[in-house]
């Protein structure tokens, strides 16, 4: 087996999932705002350490996102960041893209950048600790989006990346974010999806990007948010395994999906279901963010020094994320 593929596996074996922190400073500062907690950076800091020396770490956590603020930050243990991420057995990982800008040609579609001086950055956060890394591309669904010179100017930036990040000897996630913004249907969102999903993958292969040491982060097939249709959670797990299952080449050991703006407990019933039926011979996992984070978030702003509040409430919904992950969730299990 590849170094690349068991770090793979090491972070979403067993039901693991990722903990996606890497919220930038800007969005960071969103989600405090709305909590009524000042955006400073002990704050960022405090509430993610929080989370990081949570006990769920061990057994749900396979891997942690982190943004470069954080990955050079000491905890108050005084250790870095990434040690006590790797104390607790998880693998640090790293967002690497610098964002997603204007595309020129199609000025309402957007180009995620980062790729100049990309080589050196990622030898700086490796001595650092990172294992793996992260870069979003982002599709918005119109009548006349994504157009093509948006999926396949995603779609290369994500395999150069790729590319890269395997030459130095980390795993890359793949992240096509297709929005769930909009009124399109379930069925534009597959169809959509799958021509995102193919193109990368067609640029990844020209790019000799190991298929074996990578990780996949789609979107779940889901009707969009403005839409009148309303589908069921057997539906959309069905939709999202035909989907993947037709677009994703076999040779990709992990598929980690992101939450998208859904809630707590609508993406943990997803994932359980997609995990029950899986037909598709890839583990299926979480990379969340909001959907792991809200919940915590909101409670440790009535009081940020309550850690274990705090993390009691982190550990729950890591734990049902986990139990979905092998198909083991029930909504009796929540509290
Ligand atoms: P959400 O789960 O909040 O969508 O975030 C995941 C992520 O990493 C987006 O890039």
């Amino acid at each position: 087996m590849s170094e690349l593929n068991n770090t793979v596996l090491k972070i979403l074996g067993n039901g693991k999932g990722i903990l996606a922190a890497d919220e930038s400073t800007a969005t960071m500062t969103k989600r405090l705002e709305s909590v009524d907690v000042p955006s400073t950076p002990e704050n960022r800091l405090l509430f993610r350490e929080t989370l990081f020396s949570s006990s769920s770490m061990k057994d749900c956590i396979g891997g942690v996102i982190l943004y470069d603020e954080t990955i050079k930050q000491t905890s108050s243990k005084k250790n870095t960041i990434p040690k006590l991420i790797s104390d607790t057995g998880s693998l640090p990982g790293i967002k690497v893209d610098t964002g997603a800008k204007i595309l020129a040609g199609s000025p309402d579609e957007k180009i995620t950048e980062g790729l100049d001086g990309l080589r050196e950055r990622l030898k700086e956060y490796y001595k650092l600790g990172a294992k793996f890394t992260k870069w979003r591309g982002v599709y918005n669904i119109t009548k006349n989006y994504p157009s093509k010179l948006s999926i396949h100017s995603n779609a290369h930036a994500l395999a150069r990346y790729s590319a890269l990040v395997q030459e130095c000897n980390m795993v890359p996630i793949v992240e096509p974010e297709v929005l769930m913004d909009g009124d399109h249907s379930a069925k534009e969102c597959s169809e959509k999806t799958s021509e995102v999903i193919k193109r990368c993958f067609e640029e990844l292969i020209i790019h000799k990007v190991d298929l074996k040491g990578i990780i996949l982060k789609p979107n779940m097939i889901l009707a969009g948010d403005k839409s009148k249709e309303k589908i069921t959670n057997e539906e959309v797990a069905k939709l999202t395994l035909e989907c993947l299952k037709s677009s994703v080449p076999s040779e990709v050991p992990g598929i980690a999906f992101l939450s998208g703006g859904q809630s707590e407990i609508e993406s943990t019933e997803n994932l359980n279901l997609i995990s029950k039926h899986n037909n598709t011979g890839f583990i299926m996992s979480y990379s969340y963010g909001r959907a792991l984070q809200q919940g915590a978030l909101k409670f440790w702003s009535k009081d940020i020094k309550d850690i274990e509040g705090t993390q009691q409430i982190f550990n729950h919904r890591a734990k049902m994320n986990t139990l979905a992950a092998q198909g083991k969730w029930s909504k009796d299990l929540e509290i």
